[in-house]
């Protein structure tokens, strides 16, 4: 598989063999088994028993050796997905595994979980910023340690395959999940996405310490039209090919071996149908070489949801055919059932069911799981460690982004007297939005009590009078009156706004605006004209404009995860030096959803790229200057790289942190260009007064562009280079 390496002393032809001879001696059924997976609810005993392992041995076995499933997914209990304690996931993955040592050719169980900001469903695990957090960082070494901090977790616990990360890219802000991505920008998320992947499987995934990743959602998924989940997107094929492949194809270099599938459809074709999709380019462009598995219950609604199939039978052949290899059926064995009838009559060839069931098991084998003795990472060493907390507020302090700090408001003096109200100021599970301990992360009562809301962490630094008025769950009205009251008494005030956790179709809305109540609160506490500090969490850019307009400081927190409250104190009072910048376009209004990389055409006569906050935007306590943007060359070739050079200089008065963010104009083209599109970027610490020179390379993929015939290519003409306020051109001649 490129670029992931075969473990231990094998060459990719002896596991390539010991995949055909296992093949060999496989029946219909064992092999049908394989391409099933099915969720731990199939195998799990009632919660009411609270077992010390959850599993239902009479139905693990049935699964197991009756119909050989290849792969079980999730943390029990239905509905809610509740995370467990190491000792109960090893109790579990260890009774999976006995029953299948026990099967005839003791294959053995790949268990997938979605562990996307830390491991999720494992109790008291390290639960990091949410991915479009990650982004605001835009620090790739944090990615990497959250990669392998999580990777080492999910290991303690016996957890070997990780539904993560999420390779869409997140230009439609009304979606539900763009606080998975890593934001709106492809160089952006490739680069965060595959240096999670990096963490995660180093160079070998079988490693005691390394678990196996997943690409999601293959591919369109993030771009619904209307903005709700599970909805239509319409990409024409340039577009997709231009900004939604390359995370993917990124993913795959970087040695992913599994793919989850687009649950919605693009341009009329569902993801689970798309043969173009999943076959042509996947396999015969791009050289995948793992196995894609579906998404929840997506096969079936071939038939159920978009009536692309007449019955449940045509939609698993439609399914199998485009080139699905896995169905994450997930709540029987339907698929199992229908597909052994399709092979049986002819109607899907054995040579598929070949193909899928080879590629299932050359990850099986790659990733180790055939060795009888699995190693399991001792817990006090690898999980929820010291050092991982550390990295853990880290993350959290360069995810957040201080937005606006009119006349020096911030940081706050610890002696002042503070009023902390809004919605989301004293809950851990605004910061930590969805996956979070259960799926929809909305269970307050399950969050780690010594964890620190954004009111307990301000409490805990603040040295003067810290008063807070509010509600302890999201929904329960503000006292606005006694708020505007207790305002007066107070030097300033922490308004604390946002959204309240979800997953999925269950976050869909229909305005970014905020609701009215929070306006209110808002509108209420500015008029006692005492100076109001405006902190934000959330998993969208929800429309703040007249609020942050009449409010001298703004801190967008979105998703922070568990240390996220300890990082915006210590942003609010000074002792962390805020970073973070926009991996998105903050709309101004409900409309305004312009991406940075915008196309002529949006700021042309009466349009205009005119967000609250632009992509990239991020306030510091010191103060950056670019300077000395240079080309080495005027001119080059179309297959050479150009190196730049710029100088950074920190004119402040504090230590800091900066990103310099290098943008790329194709100045004309035969297909539009962006206005800028950002080719390169650089985290770097400066002292006051230290300068650092920093250089970047554009490679020609870099200065490329899909053409009128939907293939790559790099046009001769000018090309403007953008650091800060600098432009420098350079030409590509033939
Ligand atoms: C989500 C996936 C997730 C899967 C398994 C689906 O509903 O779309 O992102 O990995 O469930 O939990």
């Amino acid at each position: 598989m490129p670029g992931c390496s075969v473990n231990h002393q094998e060459t990719n032809s002896d596991v390539e063999n010991k995949v055909k001879n296992l093949l060999a001696s496989m029946s219909l059924e064992e092999k049908i088994g394989q391409m099933t997976q099915i969720d731990v609810a199939v195998i799990a005993a009632p919660e009411e028993l609270n077992a010390a392992n959850p599993i239902d041995q009479a139905k693990l076995e049935d699964a197991v050796l009756n119909h050989h499933i290849g792969s079980i997914l999730n943390t029990p209990y239905t509905p809610h997905n509740k995370a467990q304690t190491v000792e109960t996931w090893r109790k579990m993955l260890q009774s999976v595994q006995a029953v299948a040592a026990k099967s005839r050719l003791k294959i053995p169980v790949l268990y997938g979980i979605d562990a996307i900001h830390g491991a999720t469903y494992i109790k008291d695990s390290t639960l990091f910023p949410q991915a479009i957090n990650m982004a605001a960082t835009f620090n790739p070494e944090l990615s990497v340690k959250e990669g392998e901090i999580t990777a080492r977790e999910l290991r303690t616990a016996g957890l070997q395959w990780n539904f993560s990360p999420v390779m869409d890219i997140g230009r439609q802000p009304l979606w539900p999940r763009l606080w998975e991505t890593y934001g709106e920008d492809v160089h952006l998320a490739t680069v965060l996405g595959t240096s999670f992947i990096e963490g995660q499987q180093g160079d070998d995934f079988s490693a005691p310490d390394k678990v196996l990743t997943c690409l999601k959602h293959y591919v369109g998924y993030s771009y619904p039209l209307n903005g709700r989940d599970r909805t239509p997107a319409w990409i024409g094929e340039r577009t997709l090919r231009e900004y939604f492949l390359p995370t993917f194809e990124a993913g795959v270099k970087a040695g992913s071996p599994t793919i989850m599938v687009n649950s919605g459809e693009v341009d009329g074709i569902p993801g689970h149908a798309n043969y173009h999709y999943l076959t042509t380019i996947l396999r015969n462009e791009m050289g995948f070489k793992g196995f894609t598995v579906s998404d929840w219950e997506d096969i079936k609604r071939l038939y159920t949801r978009d009536k692309l199939a007449a019955n449940e039978k045509e939609a698993v052949k439609i399914a199998v055919m485009a080139g699905i290899d896995m169905s994450m059926v997930p709540l029987d064995f339907s698929f199992y059932d229908l597909l052994l009838e399709l092979v049986k009559s002819g109607e899907v060839p054995l040579a598929r069911i070949d193909e899928a069931v080879s590629r299932i098991l050359l990850v099986k084998f790659e990733a180790g799981l055939f060795n009888p003795n699995p190693q399991v990472l001792p817990t006090k060493e690898n999980f929820a460690t010291t050092e991982a907390l550390d990295t853990n507020l880290q993350a959290a302090r360069e995810s957040i982004v201080l937005a606006k700090n009119a006349n020096h408001i911030l940081p706050l003096k610890k002696e002042s007297s503070i009023l902390v109200t809004g919605p989301t100021a004293n809950l851990l599970n605004v910061m930590n939005g969805g996956w979070t301990i259960t799926w929809q992360g909305d269970d307050e009562s399950l969050h780690p009590q010594d964890k620190l809301t954004v009111l307990e962490a301000i409490q805990k630094k603040a040295t003067g009078k810290v008063t807070y008025v509010g509600g302890d769950s999201f929904d329960k009205a503000i006292d606005i009156e006694k708020a505007v009251a207790e305002a007066k008494n107070h030097d300033t005030i922490v308004l604390c706004l946002g959204e309240k956790p979800y997953t999925e179709t269950v976050g869909n809305i229909d305005s970014l605006n905020l609701d009215q109540a929070q306006i209110n609160l808002a509108n209420a506490l500015i008029a006692t004209g005492k100076p109001v500090i405006l902190i934000t969490l959330g998993g969208r850019p929800r429309i703040i404009t007249s609020i942050a307009e009449q409010v001298p400081g703004v801190i967008l927190g979105f998703l922070p995860g568990m240390e996220g409250g300890l990082a915006i104190a210590d942003i609010l009072f000074g002792d962390y030096n805020p970073d973070g910048k926009l991996p998105i376009t903050y709309p101004r209004t409900t409309n305004g959803i312009t991406p940075y990389d915008y196309k002529p055409i949006e700021s042309y006569e009466q349009n205009t790229y005119h967000p609250l906050y632009a992509f990239g935007h991020g306030l510091s306590y010191t103060t950056f200057q670019t300077s000395e943007l240079r080309v080495e060359k005027d001119k080059i070739n179309s297959n050479e790289a150009i190196n730049i050079t710029v100088t950074v200089k920190n004119t402040g008065s504090l230590k800091g942190k900066e990103t310099v963010l290098l943008y790329v104009n194709d100045v004309a083209a035969s297909v539009t260009r962006p206005n800028k599109q950002l080719k390169g970027f650089k985290k770097i610490e400066l002292n006051p007064d230290q300068a650092k020179n920093i250089s970047f390379t554009l490679t020609p993929n870099d200065l490329s562009f899909i053409g009128v015939d939907l293939k790559r290519v790099v046009e001769s003409g000018d090309f403007k280079v953008i650091v800060g306020n600098e432009t420098v051109n350079f030409s590509i001649v033939k």
